[in-house]
């Protein structure tokens, strides 16, 4: 059977670990070169480093570039390295970082902390990829927003901001570059088991855990896998009519 991302070339930002980990992977195993772009090789989780790992599980290469994705010449960095391997043609803005404050409390620096690497992050990410999708035949960009991004939560008013942002930049985008070729849609995780909700945020792993999957009708959080797949479907042809979207991949738990 034909690979779905046969001779392509994907950039993924935040791929050392987590979600973009699993993007990565399941990117090559359906054909893709990847571009692994992060400020860690190591992933979080432990483990090899995503680029060895994607090299050694399949026949696909791999690279890593260390990026801090709100600096835009580390974001040049990463989609130049794609174009070693040929070019980007799929460019998924993942990186992000996840904290609770009480917003009253919130500071300055707290603030642009989040909202350079979460939303100046995937709006420079996606600009950088998208001057050479125009030039060359098109792509598809997928920006990683969250269920945060769609509705507002106690404690969580900044990354609520930024998630949201992403989905209207990801909207903008899609009307703009739509007409040259390039697709723009957003994922919207519900809790995925990543150090991001055991650590960051702990959430997985505590007392409120069990709360917490009694709000999902399927019983589960998800796996960065269930991401992957998710970002896979939007990066192939098999989404080749889905532009300027939301794909809710949360087991039902907004919309119940
Ligand atoms: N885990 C969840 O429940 C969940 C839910 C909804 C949305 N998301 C979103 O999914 C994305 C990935 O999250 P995850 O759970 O895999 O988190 P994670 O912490 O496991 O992985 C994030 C990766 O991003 C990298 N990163 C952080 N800041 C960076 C920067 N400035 N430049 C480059 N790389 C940077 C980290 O080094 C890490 O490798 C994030 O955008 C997050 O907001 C996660």
């Amino acid at each position: 059977m034909a690979e779905l991302l046969e001779d392509t070339v994907a950039v993924v930002t935040g791929a050392a670990s987590g979600i973009g980990r699993a993007i990565a992977l399941t990117f090559a195993e359906e054909g893709a070169d990847v571009v692994v772009a992060d400020l860690r090789e190591e992933p979080r989780e432990d483990g090899e480093p995503t680029h060895e790992l994607v090299e050694r599980e399949t026949d696909r290469e791999a690279r890593f570039v260390e990026c801090d994705v709100s600096n835009t010449d580390d974001l040049e960095s990463a989609v130049a390295a794609a174009d070693e391997l040929g070019g980007v043609d799929v460019m998924v803005n993942n990186a992000g970082i996840f904290r609770s404050h009480e917003f009253l409390d919130v500071t300055e620096a707290q603030y642009d902390q989040l909202m350079d690497v979460n939303v100046k992050g995937s709006f420079f990410g996606a600009q950088a990829a998208a001057k050479r999708m125009v030039e060359d035949d098109g792509g598809v960009i997928i920006n990683m927003s969250s269920v945060a991004g769609l509705s507002g939560s106690a404690t969580f008013a900044t990354y609520c901001a930024s998630k949201g942002a992403v989905r209207l930049l990801t909207y903008a985008l899609a009307d703009e570059l739509g007409p040259e070729g390039v697709r723009v849609n957003a994922i919207h995780p519900g809790l995925v088991e990543t150090a991001m909700t055991t650590d960051d945020v702990p959430i997985l792993g505590t007392e409120t855990e069990e709360g917490y999957r009694q709000t999902i009708p399927s019983r589960r959080f998800a796996d960065p896998e269930d991401v992957a797949d998710a970002a896979l479907y939007l990066a192939s042809d098999m989404a080749d009519y889905v532009n300027g979207e939301s794909l809710v991949v949360d087991g039902g738990m907004t919309n119940t």
